[in-house]
């Protein structure tokens, strides 16, 4: 599958990983250490870095190789948990090209192996991007983050849902309050379609308002105002109720410290891959999402699709998801970033959807990638999953006015560049 991946024996991680362990995170001092001071005084105060937690991953990864071809430098934290650590020479490989074929600069790249949650490692990683600050707030040269390191299979959350709290909100917890210690106050939170809960299934498109942290006045397109509480309906697992926690963390943070500025990005439905074919989804044990699934079929490690629900209120009975590319999913986060570095936020916590605001059903996206892949994808009906809603398409008019993003990738886009990256020979159209 995809190009032969690297054993994790040969790993180039020990000599890139620029952590000085001696250094003891309980003797740093903000406010008068000469040392670091004159250490730092001869780097450009715009070298400034993006943290990426999970920046291996699915999502992660592809968002790093966007930030990198945007020009950002970019450190990444992964504990390899659910990702390999080939894939960073991949985005590095890839963002080498992009800058080499453009003329343009290629940005630094470091990688840090641990735990998002190991506070002592993070410190001590925090300690080396200081800036200078002899008096007031600290300063980093870390100038955002996106936090992409999180549990996110459902199902497991429903049989262990302390797993999902301690990892997801306790880890959120102290991860924020660390930052900000630091002066780094620009957060990108991976959220998810799943806070609107069984909102969803109402059939209209999700809109930001129908998930809200605080109270606070909407207008509706015809002039009336509606008043919004807090709160959210129906979430159907704990998976989605970290996500709806995390989310009501942040609010009351950006709320309590107007130096804060935070987004939380609701993802809907990620596919896809880069169209180069070098990164993809390829999560550790056994795939639950629908296209991690219908490419272990298309590979021959699956003998069929299970089709979880098929007695939906939808045309063709199978449910119904806002299917959108992994790339244009990345670019909305430096879209985001972009916004909130520029000081144009409406609010310093504000929800974005990220979807299409199309929903494709889940029979027609297996029909696409079988056109696509000319290969037949053998599937059963089977019983509705726990947790499943049978509908859940995004509103994108917020993104669109207020990020300047839009999508422009196809779901026969996404099933060609799936194609591309397993090695299965598509059509290009
Ligand atoms: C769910 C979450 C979403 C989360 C994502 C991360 C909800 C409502 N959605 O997305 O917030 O970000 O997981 O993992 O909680 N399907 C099959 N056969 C399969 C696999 C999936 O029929 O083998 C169907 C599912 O039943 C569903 C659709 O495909 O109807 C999409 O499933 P999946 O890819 O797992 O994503 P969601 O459940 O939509």
């Amino acid at each position: 599958m995809g190009s032969p991946r690297q054993s994790e024996e040969s790993s180039p991680f020990e000599a890139l990983s620029p952590i000085d362990l001696d250094t003891p995170a309980t003797e740093i001092s903000t406010l008068f250490d000469d040392t670091l001071d004159n250490l730092l005084s001869d780097l450009p105060v715009d070298d400034q870095y993006i943290l990426v937690t999970g920046g291996l991953g699915f999502i992660g990864s592809h968002t790093t190789l966007e930030l990198l071809k945007a020009g950002y430098s970019v450190i990444i934290i992964d504990d390899l948990s659910n990702s390999y650590q080939d894939v960073f020479d991949r985005i590095q490989q890839l963002a080498f090209q992009f800058h080499e074929s453009n003329g343009t600069e290629m940005p630094s790249l470091k990688m840090y192996r641990h735990d998002y949650r190991d506070t002592v490692s993070l410190r001590e990683l925090l300690h080396q991007y200081r800036l200078p600050s002899r008096w007031g707030s600290p300063k980093s040269k870390v100038g955002g983050v996106i936090h992409f390191a999180a549990h996110k299979a459902v199902e497991e959350s429903i049989r262990n849902p302390l797993k999902y709290y301690a990892n997801n909100v306790s880890g959120l917890i102290d991860f924020v309050g660390t930052l900000g210690e630091y002066g780094i106050k620009t957060f990108i939170f991976s959220s998810s379609a799943t806070v609107y809960g069984t909102l969803a299934n109402s059939g209209i498109p999700l809109k930001e308002e129908l998930c809200v942290h605080r109270q606070g006045i909407f207008k509706n397109d015809d002039g009336s105002e509606v008043v919004l509480q807090p709160g959210c309906t129906g979430i159907t697992n704990p998976y989605g109720r970290t996500k709806w926690m995390c989310e009501a963390i942040l609010a009351d943070l950006a709320y309590s410290d107007p130096e804060w500025t935070i987004v939380a990005l609701r993802y809907f439905n990620p596919i896809g891959c880069d169209e180069s074919g070098k990164l993809g989804e390829d999560p550790k044990g056994i795939p639950t999402n629908l296209f991690p699934v219908i490419v272990k079929v298309i590979t021959g490690q699956s003998d069929q699709l299970h089709m979880f629900g098929t007695d939906w209120d939808t045309e063709d009975g199978t449910a119904i998801r806002d299917f959108i590319h992994v790339t244009d999913l990345a670019r909305g986060h430096i879209a985001a970033l972009n916004t909130a570095n520029e000081g144009k936020l409406q609010e310093n916590f504000r929800t974005f959807n990220l979807g299409t605001g199309h929903g494709h059903s889940v029979l027609e996206v297996v029909s696409a990638m079988e056109t696509v892949s000319s290969k037949s994808i053998p599937r059963t009906a089977a019983g509705r999953r726990q947790g499943d809603v049978g509908s859940c398409v995004a509103t994108a008019a917020r993104s669109h006015n207020e990020l300047a993003w839009k999508t422009e990738k196809t779901i026969v886009d996404a099933c060609r560049d799936i194609c591309n990256f397993l090695g299965v020979s598509g059509r290009s159209s």
